[in-house]
């Protein structure tokens, strides 16, 4: 109780569950681990994660699939937006499931000992040596995307004497409400066989033709950061008659449905996502009706998360390198203030426009907030961290920002762009932190010149 009063409670949305700000000291602690001592033991940039907060988020996941879509329900997080050994050994133990799309991702999955028969393959351009790897180890399923696919997953399949459970990357016709990057089930889109088209029939007959291929269902995801159930319930009809239409045309059940992944987050304090459990309901009552409507049975539900589990439980330390008054054409003034990190370590605000929030983590100030932008260290001037915030006007080199729900799709998409270190991703859970991934070297950078 005492330990509540004195800290600030932070967003719950936003920030990871154990994250809290001392209310005398203004200092931001995580896992029970203040920022200073992170600090001192790893330096910055840094991603530190929050253990219970990401197995917690994966854990509902699970039980809010199971509740709503029965015990054969499965979640597969979506290894794109975080990955680890560490990360996959949490998920094997707490009954999550894992998607991978590369070869890079299955064999991290596999380093962690992730049983190959909770794996799912995705990719619309898979290379021979990965759908073979993928085979040979017995993942669950691979989603197919192209007829060249369901020949090449054939004849491989055929090649090592087995026999391939997959799934049809089905495109569903849906133009998801999120950046035109992260939308995936328009018709003009790489991805997926169209449903409007005629090409997912022609997949299905295609793969029940094929002697090394178990068509066991369909997929389609939809999209990324997304904020409304519509998009969800429009996939689900019709991917309900597509299920109807083969079943009808060709007497084959297709019994396995996933829907993907896509869950919206929260960054800043204007976001406000969905309720899991809701849309879940929406989704299994649009299930319920669909099926009845189209006379057949019930399939066997599969999600995608990715964001939802890792976004919220992570935050970025920077340092303050410098800070800067520009002077506006309208005579405003704005700071710039510098942290020693930037685009190769959150790609995202300069690829979507997406928004951060951030707090001066180190120490409490009083100082009147003032207009700022948070910039990055590379030799570009998008390198954005924060467009436009308010923050306090006595920020100086030295102090800490952290930038919270940096979970998913920052270190998975961080570079080495200006030759930069990629930073480590640290655990922290009561008040033990842990490298999960450590911070690159420059001997790594090195490692790969062979001039
Ligand atoms: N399943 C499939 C087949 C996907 O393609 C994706 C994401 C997911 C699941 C997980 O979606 P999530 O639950 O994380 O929204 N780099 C972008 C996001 C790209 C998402 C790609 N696919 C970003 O930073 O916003």
């Amino acid at each position: 109780m005492a330990e509540e009063s004195r800290s600030n409670r932070l967003n719950g949305l936003i920030w990871p569950a154990t994250a809290k700000s001392d209310e005398e000291t203004g200092e931001l602690s995580i896992g029970g681990l203040k920022a200073s001592e992170l600090i001192k033991e790893y330096g910055t940039p840094a991603f530190i994660l929050d253990e219970s907060d990401f197995r917690a988020r994966a854990k509902t996941f699970r039980d809010a699939t199971h509740k709503f879509f029965g015990e054969d329900a499965e979640v597969y997080y979506a290894s794109k937006a975080f990955t680890s050994v560490a990360t996959c050994k949490w998920l094997a133990a707490d009954g999550v499931n894992l998607d991978v799309c590369t070869g890079g991702e299955l064999a991290v999955a596999l380093a962690a000992n992730f049983p190959p028969n909770r794996i799912e393959v995705h990719g619309n351009n898979k290379s021979v040596a990965e759908i073979e790897e993928a085979i040979q180890v017995g993942v669950r399923f691979i989603v197919a995307d192209s007829l060249i696919e369901l020949d090449r997953i054939n004849s491989i399949a055929g090649r090592l004497g087995k026999k391939q459970a997959i799934l049809l990357r089905l495109t569903p016709g849906i133009s998801a409400h999120t950046h035109e990057s992260i939308a995936t089930a328009h018709e003009d889109v790489k991805f997926g066989f169209s449903i409007a088209s005629g090409a997912a029939m022609l997949a299905a007959v295609t793969a029940i033709k094929r002697e090394h291929l178990i068509l066991e269902g369909v997929h389609c995801h939809i999209g990324s950061q997304i904020f409304d159930d519509a998009g969800f319930i429009l996939a689900i009809e019709r991917l309900i008659r597509f299920i109807a239409e083969v079943k009808k045309t060709h007497s084959v059940e297709l019994h396995h449905l996933d829907f993907g992944g896509g869950f919206g987050i929260a960054y800043t304090d204007l976001d406000d996502p969905m309720d899991i459990h809701l849309v879940l309901q929406k989704i299994h009552e649009a299930l319920v009706a669909q099926c009845e409507k189209n006379e057949i049975s019930m399939p066997t539900i599969a999600i995608e998360p990715g964001r939802a589990i890792a976004g919220p439980a992570m935050v970025t330390l920077y340092e303050v390198g410098t800070v800067k008054d520009v002077v506006l054409e309208d005579g405003k003034t704005r700071t710039y203030i510098s942290v020693d990190g930037g685009m190769s370590d959150n790609i995202r605000p300069s690829l979507y426009g997406a928004e951060y929030s951030a707090l001066l983590a180190n120490r409490i100030s009083t100082a009147p907030p003032t207009p700022s932008r948070v910039v990055g260290k590379h030799c570009e001037t998008g390198d954005i961290v924060i467009r436009d915030i308010a923050l306090p006007s006595d920020i100086v080199p030295g102090d800490v920002l952290a930038i919270p729900a940096t979970g998913a799709y920052g270190r998975s998409m961080a570079s080495n762009y200006n030759h930069i270190l990629r930073p480590p991703v640290i655990a922290v859970s009561d008040g033990v932190a842990k490298t999960i991934i450590r911070r690159e070297k420059i001997s790594d950078l090195l490692a790969l010149e062979e001039g």
